[in-house]
């Protein structure tokens, strides 16, 4: 499913970027960061935080690593 339209991501892509292993955004705004571009009309902001908290991230933020 494509989430950001902008930047054609798909929500497989927002999930990569919260993987150590493929780039480890802390919030929303790190996703495109993380994903070799940036926010532009914003209107995904939300979808992302969504997935963020389904993949285990509190309020934006990636959980903790455990080193
Ligand atoms: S839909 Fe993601 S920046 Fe526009």
């Amino acid at each position: 499913m494509i989430v950001c339209s902008c930047n054609v991501l798909s929500d497989h892509d927002v999930r990569s970027a919260l993987h150590p292993e493929g780039g480890n955004a802390s919030s929303a705004g790190e996703v495109h960061r993380c994903l070799g571009c940036s926010r532009k009309c914003g209107r995904c902001m939300h979808t992302i935080r969504k997935i963020m908290t389904d993949a285990g991230c509190a309020a934006g933020h990636a959980p903790a690593r455990v080193s």
